[in-house]
């Protein structure tokens, strides 16, 4: 299975007060996927940002708009966002009483649907479903928060994934998500993943020019 790969930053850390400026040096002009983190204050902890924001976006950066949903229940935004222009939507599993139809609902409105996998949440959880899904979006931190330590044991869950994937001929590509830094995402990648998150390493850095660029550089060589 040879997927390309995709940077994909996730604006939660950005500086709101200066965001355009701060989309057009990570998003104009490339093909880095924008990474929107959705939070409720129910299934999780935090609150962000809603359809509106990524309405905006959408209107001014061509893209593709990730939208990951940490929000319970998942069905009556799946609408929503997906009218506001989502390309790709993922929610966690536990957040859906009926997750094929919560799948099936994503794909009705013609985007890439991918489940989001907390660190203590099995691989055989998906395993009915891993066949209709374009991707699994693994959480190497708990969802909540952005700047979280990565969780080491995520790098073998991530091969045992790209293991069951490859062994199926499945066409579902393998996004990690939460503390992606310069000195874990090399081994990311040689586990198998090919969508990679990047929140605060990119906007809490000293320059998102040369952080963005750093990552988008080291995805992109084999
Ligand atoms: C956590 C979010 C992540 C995360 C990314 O709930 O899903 O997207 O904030 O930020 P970093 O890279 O700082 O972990
Ligand atoms: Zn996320």
């Amino acid at each position: 299975m040879n997927k390309k790969n995709f940077l994909a930053p996730s604006i939660l850390d950005a500086n709101f007060l200066d965001l355009k400026t701060q989309l057009d040096v990570v998003f104009k002009g490339n093909n880095n996927i924008i990474h929107l983190d959705i939070m409720d204050a129910h299934y999780v902890p935090n609150l962000t940002f809603g359809p509106f924001l990524c309405g905006q976006i959408k209107n001014y950066l061509p893209n593709t708009i990730d939208v990951h949903l940490m929000v319970e229940p998942v069905d009556s935004l799946i609408e929503k966002f997906a009218e506001a222009g989502a390309n790709m939507i993922s929610f966690h599993p536990e957040a859906s009483l009926h997750v094929h139809r919560s799948i099936e609902l994503v794909k009705s409105f013609g985007c890439k649907v991918g489940l989001a996998l907390n660190p203590s949440t099995p691989l055989s959880t998906i395993e009915e479903v891993l066949g209709i899904l374009d991707f699994i979006l693994i959480m190497s931190v708990n969802p909540g928060f952005g700047s979280q330590k990565f969780i080491e044991n995520s790098v073998k869950k991530i091969e045992r994934l790209h293991t069951m994937i490859t062994k199926n001929s499945y066409d579902c590509q393998i996004e990690v998500d939460g503390g992606i830094n310069d000195s874990n995402i090399v081994k990311i990648k040689k586990a198998g993943a090919n969508i990679f998150v990047v929140g605060s390493a990119i906007f809490k850095s000293e320059n998102i020019t040369k952080s963005s660029q750093f990552f988008h550089n080291i995805i992109h060589t084999d």
